[in-house]
């Protein structure tokens, strides 16, 4: 069994063009696995999620009804990458699975949203939000411990109520950041080896060993992204996770849902009424983190 499919170049040396398309099958039944295997241990086997109490009541008495969460701007971002990555999964799949048609030519004009969409997350991320809200920190880490531990029946405190993200989500991030800036930088140059309306074709821009490496990666991260995305829509749709995704689709989360999980110091929030926000500014804790 390969998992790459090779050639032999004009030059006779052996050379990968691309991964094997089983993979993709492979993918698929990895996270119809995931589904039911996490269903399985929250319906059968999960104990309730227990957190250190934080904050006063009077934190609380300070917390709008609702809470904002994503702006419209990064809600706008999320959806026309969601848009774009599903087009570019069907078009580069669905040809590979025996359903064959003219794809490439709508596989790189989405390619071409996701790079114009990205470019500007990372611009917006970087100087319009909170850039480290994504990342773990050091109460993230100590916290995963502590449930690494009591998951295996030590006698360890509860974790911390979590910040915007908790740490299962920054990781997703981190995962998704890797596939998706991988398939990005490919696919910038493979529109070297197509008709596009960007440049003209080169095909001689690399030796056919170059190609084939980057083929292979754009293969690669491409059948990660079909599992990942997967797990995705599937947590989405979960309905202790309703909250999370109506909040990407109308910006807020309710304060109920706030108080329960989410720790105001990790995450400060305040009532507009104190806040500076109905001076016309953002306060910290209402600045959008993506
Ligand atoms: C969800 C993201 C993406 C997935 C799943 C994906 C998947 C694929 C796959 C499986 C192929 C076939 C590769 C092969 O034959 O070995 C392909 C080709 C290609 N992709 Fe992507 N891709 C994605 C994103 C992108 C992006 C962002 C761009 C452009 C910026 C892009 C541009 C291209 C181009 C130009 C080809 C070449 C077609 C050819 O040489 O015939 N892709 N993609």
């Amino acid at each position: 069994m390969d998992f790459l499919k090779w050639a032999i170049s004009p030059w006779g040396q052996r050379v990968p063009i691309h991964i094997a398309w089983f993979l993709i099958w492979v993918a698929v039944i990895a996270g119809f696995l995931f589904f039911i295997v996490h269903a399985t241990y929250l319906r059968y086997f999960a104990k309730p999620k227990e957190f250190q109490s934080s904050g006063s009541p009077l934190i609380a008495a300070r917390i709008p009804e609702h809470v904002p969460r994503h702006s419209l701007t990064a809600r706008l971002f999320h959806w026309i990458m969601a848009a774009s990555m599903f087009t570019l999964l069907f078009t580069a799949f669905l040809p590979k699975v025996g359903m064959p048609f003219d794809w490439v030519t709508y596989h790189w004009i989405a390619g071409s949203v996701l790079t114009v969409s990205i470019l500007f997350h990372i611009v917006h991320a970087s100087f319009f939000m909170d850039f480290w809200s994504i990342w773990p920190d050091k109460i993230d880490l100590r916290d995963a411990f502590r449930r690494t531990l009591r998951f295996l029946g030590k006698p360890e405190p509860p974790p911390d109520k979590f910040a915007k993200y908790p740490l299962e989500n920054k990781l997703y991030h981190a995962a998704i950041m890797a596939a998706g800036l991988s398939l990005v930088v490919t696919g910038v140059f493979m529109m070297f080896r197509v008709r596009t309306i960007f440049f003209p074709r080169n095909p001689y821009l690399f030796s056919d060993m170059t190609w084939g490496m980057m083929y292979v990666l754009h293969g690669l991260a491409g059948v990660g992204l079909i599992a990942l995305i997967m797990v995705h829509v599937y947590f989405g749709l979960r309905p202790e996770k309703r909250p999370i995704t109506k909040s990407m689709i109308f910006g807020w989360m309710s304060r109920d849902f706030y108080l329960k999980e989410h720790d105001p110091q990790r995450w400060p929030v305040e009532s507009p009424i104190s806040s500076p926000a109905s001076k016309g500014e953002a306060p910290e804790g209402l600045r959008d983190a993506g």
